[in-house]
């Protein structure tokens, strides 16, 4: 889309009061309109409902209302055509428009803005505008779940070392790792969910800042354009952007978790650990190392972790030192949620993608969960049930890994007399608990690692979506 940059390209509609033209590098300065013309669209659909309520109201007349329909529609095919001028002296995508209409259709266009302002406008535009991100978002979110339910039920039986510290702690199965990251998408949804309750409520009606002295219908426009209701205050429905941050709040901590999934990725995907193959079209070489596979897509989603952040940081700033009711500081609002949104959108994208791809690698994982003296509980499990207190069991398995790590075997490669001899508890039939399948299998309960109970889990989701 083209932007015109020169200041005869568009009489400022406020300019009445004043006696000389804005300064240029003002003009461009306080400009909006190279980032907020991607809010056209629900510009145009908050006018359309503003013209149809005005005439409802009886303060247009159905000709007029007709009129200026017909002309924001055609604006808006000139605009998806990169047909429409976009000026930077008209400021912002309102007044492009706005003005634009007027040229188009004379003087109804001029009866538009009648009992609104931009304050109330833009802040009903910005809310239709997540509104729509966030109903594509949610069901991208839905798409990864889905692909994380599909690996768990495949993987339900793969069993890897599961680590605290980094360090090998217990067998797990993969099915089990898939489905922590379930839970916790399933948690972003329901913040993304609960956000979106405040986000869809309808600030137009506000005007500058006191509401408007003609007789609106506000209920009237909020169910043309599918708002839950109205802001029921008029001050606090032009100023406050406590809806972004709400919004970039959720998406800062879905981006931390994409971000900490996407740490186990690139770990996993090294040569040292071998868990999982990311497929090659996922992945970039390197100019000069020819062995070179590198996992981008997962660090950079850990990467842009960062910005979206950063933009929850901003808008939090933004809104601290602002008295009500609306300040061009809140112009400022725009790019940090937009670039959140994209950025969520960009890693849920990529990630619903790779996620159903990453190839597992059974034996390597298997490998590392039987180094590690992983099952090194469920021989203290094993003490205590034959009739050990907890507390000696792990001192006995203490001594029995010490003897592991000297003589370098894992406890199930130790023989029945050496492991007997640190307690006499000791049967031989220890040797069932030291397997890898015996130790998940028998954390049998609802959020443990038993395969039974991981695929029991995938249900639950399946039947609860
Ligand atoms: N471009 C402005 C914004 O993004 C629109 C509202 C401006 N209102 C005003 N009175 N200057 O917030």
């Amino acid at each position: 889309m083209s932007i015109d940059n020169s200041s005869e390209a568009g009489h400022k509609p406020w300019a009445g009061r004043f006696t000389e033209p804005t300064d240029a590098f003002v003009e461009a300065f306080t400009s909006s309109v190279g980032f907020d013309k991607r809010l056209y669209r629900h510009d145009i659909a908050g006018s359309i409902a503003h013209a149809r309520m005005l005439a409802h109201i009886g303060v247009l007349s159905g000709d007029e209302c007709e009129l200026i329909i017909n002309g924001l529609k055609d604006i808006q095919l000139d605009i998806e055509r990169d047909e429409f001028n976009w000026s930077v002296s008209l400021e912002d995508v309102h007044m492009n428009i706005e003005a634009r209409l007027t040229d188009r259709i004379g003087v109804a266009g001029k009866k538009l803005h009648t009992g609104r302002s931009r304050n109330d406008q833009v802040a009903t535009d910005i809310r239709l505008y997540l509104r729509d991100e966030i109903d594509l978002i949610a069901a991208e979110i839905k798409r990864l779940q889905a692909g994380l339910l599909d690996l768990a039920e495949r993987e339900a039986d793969t069993i890897l070392p599961g680590f605290t510290h980094l360090q090998v702690a217990q067998p797990v199965v993969f099915g089990h790792h898939m489905m922590a990251w379930y839970e916790m998408l399933k948690r972003d949804h329901e913040r993304l969910m609960d956000c979106r309750k405040r986000v869809n409520l309808m600030p137009l009606g506000a005007a500058a800042l006191a509401g408007t002295s003609y007789p609106i219908d506000r209920e009237f426009s909020a169910k043309l354009l599918g708002f839950d209701g109205v802001c029921e205050n008029s001050l606090d429905a032009v100023s406050d952007r406590d809806f972004a941050i709400e919004f970039c709040a959720f998406a800062s901590t879905l981006l931390m978790h994409l971000s900490r999934f996407s740490e186990e990725l690139v770990i996993w995907a090294s040569a040292q650990f071998d868990f999982v193959e990311l497929p090659d079209r996922f992945c970039t070489g390197s100019s000069i190392m020819p062995q070179k596979k590198n996992p981008d897509v997962p660090e950079l989603v850990r990467g842009k972790t960062g910005r979206v952040f950063g933009s929850l940081m901003s808008l939090l700033t933004l809104m601290k030192g602002q008295p009500l009711a609306y300040n061009k500081d809140n112009q400022e609002d725009k790019e940090p949620l937009f670039d959140s949104i994209d950025t969520v959108r960009g890693s849920l994208r990529v990630f619903a993608d790779m996620v159903p791809a990453i190839e597992v690698k059974h034996e390597k994982m298997e490998r590392a969960a039987l180094s590690g003296f992983s099952t090194a509980t469920d021989l203290a499990d094993y003490l205590v049930r034959n009739g050990v207190a907890f507390r000696d069991a792990h001192e006995v398995v203490g001594k029995a890994v010490r003897l592991g790590v000297e003589t370098g075997r894992d406890l199930a490669e130790m023989s029945f007399e050496e492991l007997s001899q640190f307690s006499p508890a000791i049967k031989k039939d220890v040797f069932e608990v030291l397997t890898l399948q015996g130790s998940v299998a028998a954390r049998d309960h609802i959020g443990g690692t038993a395969p039974a109970q991981v695929r029991a889990a995938v249900q639950r989701a399946r039947d609860s979506c």
